[in-house]
């Protein structure tokens, strides 16, 4: 088979290049190690910030987005007991972000990869890459007991973190730089309804907790838990008890509990690989770096990976300039340093670190005791958590 790009990994960072390419005439291949039920079972954040909602327009499927995704113009805060908003409307002059399941997401751009009768190969095995230092690179994976070929002109590595893309770079040419923290996040999602109208960060004596949500009626809690527990440990009964002993009295009295519809722990991590392209193969979202949840950036980066290689794609075909590929990797990592930074911060911040001290507390809360009540100690937060502008820094 030949194809332009051929595309490994069908998560959000692959679907979305597809149905870009496909709106721009460029011919794509996804090729996934695993069934479209099996993507659509993980459950991730969603929070969108506009660079992720304009290109789900762009990309011309953004209709049921915005008729069920929420817009949101604030966060809440809570530390020391009490409850801080950061009016990230106001702060940012009238920048929003929208809560909108990565789920729902991924689904829009698989159902319209499918309504335009485009190729994905789902449970491909041992897919491998190859002559990417070439202009001729080409993709193999197996299927039915049979080997494929796929001849390309790009490959794009949208195969997450634990890909075969970013594992094939050459040692010699790649840098990672890795934190793991100590801790993970507990998740639950409910069919309840939130318990406050914008999302509620939580640094508590007892660890971060946060109260977000998927829509008027469904809830996702998560709390901060040391990385020895199992979640089948944790009952909802258990889980939903935690929570409240993390809230303040008002959200505590409120809070609606139920029976869990999925609940999972994830470790955290700040990733970043350099550079993000090898040649004629380019990686492109988890496959290139992670973020601690924290800011809620893992998606949003990826979209905005995602616009730099269609956009150098496209330069490519269309201006027969290479510029633009060429500069992908700087251009990226530039945006990566910053939501890396941003979601480091905002962890440190808001979580118990286990050796940390009763100073470090103290350092916390007089931080955001700071942060809650200075002007440019609000905008730091709110321009960073709707997402800094695309040209940002240039
Ligand atoms: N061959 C083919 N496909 C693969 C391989 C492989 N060897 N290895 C992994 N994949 C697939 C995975 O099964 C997965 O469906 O690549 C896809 C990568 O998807 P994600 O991990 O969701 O990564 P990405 O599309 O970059 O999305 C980033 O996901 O983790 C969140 O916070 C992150 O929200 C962000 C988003
Ligand atoms: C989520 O809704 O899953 C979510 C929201 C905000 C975050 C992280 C996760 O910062």
């Amino acid at each position: 088979m030949r194809t332009q790009v051929a595309i490994v990994g069908a998560g959000p960072s692959g679907l979305l290049l597809g149905q870009l390419l496909h709106k721009a005439g460029i011919d794509a291949v996804i090729v996934e190690r695993v069934t479209g039920d099996y993507v659509l079972g993980r459950i991730r954040a969603g929070i969108l910030e506009q660079v992720c909602i304009d290109l789900m327009d762009e990309a011309g499927v953004g209709a049921r987005m915005h008729k069920e995704g929420l817009i949101h113009g604030g966060i809440e805060m809570l530390f020391d007991g009490k409850r801080h908003r950061v009016d990230m409307n106001k702060l940012t002059g009238g920048k929003n972000v929208m809560v909108y399941g990565q789920t729902e997401l991924t689904r829009d751009l698989m159902d319209a990869r499918a309504a335009a009768g485009l190729t994905t190969v789902y449970e491909a095995q041992n897919v491998a890459v190859h002559d990417f230092d070439s202009t001729k690179p080409w993709v193999t994976y197996e299927k039915d007991g049979q080997q494929h070929r796929i001849d390309c002109d790009f490959i794009a590595g949208c195969d997450g973190f634990h890909g075969v893309c970013r594992a094939s770079a050459p040692r010699s040419a790649i840098k990672e730089y890795e934190k793991v923290y100590p801790f993970g996040w507990l998740g639950l999602l409910s069919d309840t309804p939130p318990v406050n109208d914008e999302l509620i960060y939580v640094n508590s004596p007892r660890g971060f907790a946060l109260c977000s949500q998927r829509s008027k009626t469904r809830s996702r809690y998560y709390l901060q838990v040391p990385l020895t527990d199992h979640v089948e440990d944790w009952s909802d009964d258990a889980f939903w008890q935690e929570l409240k002993l993390r809230l303040d009295e008002e959200a505590r009295a409120k809070l609606v509990t139920g029976p869990s519809l999925e609940k999972s722990i994830a470790p955290l991590r700040s990733f970043v690989t350099e550079p993000l392209r090898f040649g004629r193969m380019f990686l492109a979202g988890d496959a290139g770096h992670i973020v601690p949840p924290t800011g809620a950036k893992g998606l949003n980066l990826a979209a905005t990976d995602v616009k730099y290689l269609f956009d150098a794609i496209v330069e490519f075909y269309k201006d027969k300039s290479e510029a633009g590929i060429d500069d992908y990797s700087r251009k990226c990592l530039a945006r990566i340093w910053r939501a890396e930074r941003f979601s480091w911060w905002f962890t440190q911040l808001m979580h118990r670190f286990p050796d940390d001290g009763p100073i470090t507390a103290k350092f916390q809360s007089a931080e955001l005791d700071y942060l809650m009540n200075s002007e440019a100690g609000l905008k730091t937060i709110a321009e960073n958590y709707v997402g800094l502008p695309l040209d940002f820094g240039g």
